[in-house]
Parts: C-alpha cells; structure tokens; sequence
C-alpha cells in the first residue's frame, strides 16, 4: 500500500477549475494548427515560428504565441535553437497519417464546440443543444454550410477506416456480393471493405449533398465498384444487397427514428429476398459504439448535446430492443478491435 506522499508523486494533479475553464483554448488552437497545415509542415523539419508565419501567411507575433500555447500540451516539441517540430504524440494531426484525426480535431474544435454553447439547455431539460445553440439539427445546419459539411465527411471518413479494417477481416464478406451502407457519409468504410474484397460492390446511401460531394470526390482504385446513391435512409432504403451495413448511425437519434431506419432496412431486406428465392438471405451489420461504463459519460452527454432530442448512447440491451421492435433476429454478436459492437440480423 503506497504512502500519501507516493500517491501525490504517482498521480497526475487533477487541473483546477479556471485551468480547466480555459481548455477550450487549447481546442480552439489545435483546430487553428489544423487549418493552417502546421503539422505538415513540422512533421518531419523543425521550423521557426517566422518561417511558419511566412509560409502559412500568417501574423508572425500571433503565430509564435499560437505555437507556444499548443507546444505546453506538447503539440510541438521545440528545439534548442527555438524550432517547432510535431510532437510524438500528435503525429495523427497530419492529414497524410495513416490514422490522421486533422477533420476530427477541426470538426470537434469548431462546430460541435459551438453546439455546446446549448449545454446548460440540455443539461436543464434533455434536449439537443445543437438546436438549442444553432436553431437547426445538426443535418439540417451542414445541408445548409457546405464548407462545414464537407469537415464533417472528412472527419466521419478518418473515424470509419481504421473500424472498415477491423469489419473487413471479419469472416461472412465471401458469400456476399453487394453492400449496402445506410447513411454511409462519404464511403470511406465502404472503400475499407471494397479495398479488402474485390469482388464486392458497394452503394452508399446518405443526404443529396453528402452523395454528390463524394461522387464528384471519387475516382480512387476500387471506385468503379462504389456508387453513391442519395435517400432518406428514414423512408425508403432501395432492395437488391446482400449486406446491409448501418454504422455509427443509430446512436444518433431517438427509439423512434431509429425504428424508422430498421423498418425500413428490414422491408428492403424482404423484398430482395421475395425477389429471388433461391438467393441467400440478406444480413444487417450494426456497428455501433456502444455506451455501457460511467466512463462513456462524456461520449454520452455528447451525443445528447449534438444529436436530435431523445438520442443517448444505447447499451447492448437497449440496442437489442430497438433492433426486435424493428422484428430482426439478432444471429450474432461480436466486439471489433475498434471496440465498436458488431450485431448481425436477418429479418
Ligand atoms: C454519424 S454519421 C456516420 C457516417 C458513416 N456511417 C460513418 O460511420 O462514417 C451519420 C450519417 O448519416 C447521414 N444521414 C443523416 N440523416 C440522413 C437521412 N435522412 N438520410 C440519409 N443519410 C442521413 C449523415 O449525412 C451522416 O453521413
């Protein structure tokens, strides 16, 4: 059993309240690194702050403070001759790394910051602050701010690939021959899957805007095999896929609309099964992150605070009720490496 004065050596010091007010600085100012490319320029050459201002055209003097501020956090290492070079841990701000998190911090940083002006909304009565902060949902508010939207795909693409890799490896993809992501975003987990089994193909379906963006985006080794068709994942999702894939999508909103998605997913699957007899049954893969610790608090109050109102984090027992009032079997279930959850049914 250690000491009081072991316990103070070994355990970080909590930070104090107006230290822990002031974080958002710290958010805002990674986003800003981000904007301006500061990671790739440092990642692999130690730079000065004039140099950077120079190449980012920015203030010199604000930069330098910008540069300092995040080198506390150790975002940037700094040399013994003042240089700035990307810290170890931060190496994922680059856009071109493998796990690259650049939209990620862009889109945390900026507009979901702003929607959590609408905290003390929800905390109060349980609804979206997003709403509450912006006067629109969240898809109404990107169908209307292009550039946003487009940080948001990106974003939704980086958080998708590394769990596409995890999903791929899974067995069950042989047998298959379409798959058909609901409210796939830009397709980057369809692309995983495509990459991984080259005789797939694959249709995203997502919003109008998201679909044409990502069809014009599109061009990429496997993409003669991914078309990007746009519906209303709530009302009509077409029939003729083996593998229907909804992903990080449920979580986001209410029982109710939830059901609508599984109704809807579920008479696609009927119908391509009446359509063709002898063809095996089509499957649903739920990926979904799933909320069942106190530690999932934060990931949970966020989803109230971003998502419509009635959204949570579901627990694998509240999933499981969503996907049987949506009358799916459940045949399986298994956690990727991703800790995403994976549920397979079948109507
Ligand atoms: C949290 S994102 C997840 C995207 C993707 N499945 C992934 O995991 O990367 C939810 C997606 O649902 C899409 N979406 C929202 N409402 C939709 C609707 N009514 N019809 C089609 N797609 C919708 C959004 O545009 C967004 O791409």
């Amino acid at each position: 059993m250690g000491t009081a004065s072991d316990q103070s050596s070994s355990t970080p010091r909590p930070p104090g309240p107006a230290q822990l007010a002031a974080s958002g600085v710290f958010a805002r100012a990674l986003a800003v690194a981000a904007r301006l490319g500061l990671a790739e320029l440092t990642a692999t050459q130690a730079r000065t702050s004039a140099e950077l201002a120079a190449q980012t055209r920015t203030d010199p003097e604000m930069l330098a403070l910008l540069l300092h501020t995040l080198a506390m956090a150790g975002v940037f290492e700094i040399d013994g001759e003042g240089r700035f070079r990307l810290g170890e841990a931060y190496q994922a701000l680059h856009g071109d790394h493998p796990q690259s998190q650049r939209h990620v911090c862009i889109l945390m940083a900026e507009t979901y910051d702003d929607a959590f002006a609408g905290l003390l909304d929800t905390v109060r009565s349980g609804r979206s602050g997003f709403r509450a902060a912006f006067g629109t949902s969240l898809y109404e508010y990107l169908a209307a701010h292009p550039e946003a939207e487009a940080i948001f795909d990106e974003a939704m693409a980086e958080l998708a690939r590394p769990v596409a890799r995890a999903l791929a490896a899974r067995p069950g993809f042989a047998a298959a021959a379409t798959a058909i992501d609901i409210g796939g975003g830009s397709g980057a987990f369809l692309r995983g899957l495509l990459d991984a089994h080259p005789h797939l193909r694959g249709i995203c379906l997502d919003r109008p805007s998201v679909c044409a963006r990502a069809a014009q985006r599109a061009g990429g080794a496997g993409d003669a095999r991914l078309e990007f068709r746009a519906a209303d994942v709530f009302d009509e999702i077409p029939a003729g896929g083996d593998l229907y894939l909804v992903k990080n999508v449920l979580y986001d909103w209410s029982f109710d609309s939830g059901l609508k998605l599984l109704a809807a997913a579920r008479a696609a699957m009927a119908q391509t099964a009446a359509a063709e007899p002898g063809r095996a049954s089509p499957r649903l893969l739920i990926v979904e992150p799933l909320f069942e610790r106190e530690s999932d608090a934060p990931r949970a109050l966020f989803q109230k605070v971003i998502c419509e109102d009635g959204t949570r984090g579901l627990d694998e027992a509240q999933l499981r009720r969503l996907v049987e009032a949506a009358r799916l079997r459940v045949l399986g279930v298994e956690r990727l490496d991703s800790g995403h959850t994976v549920l397979e049914c079948a109507p």
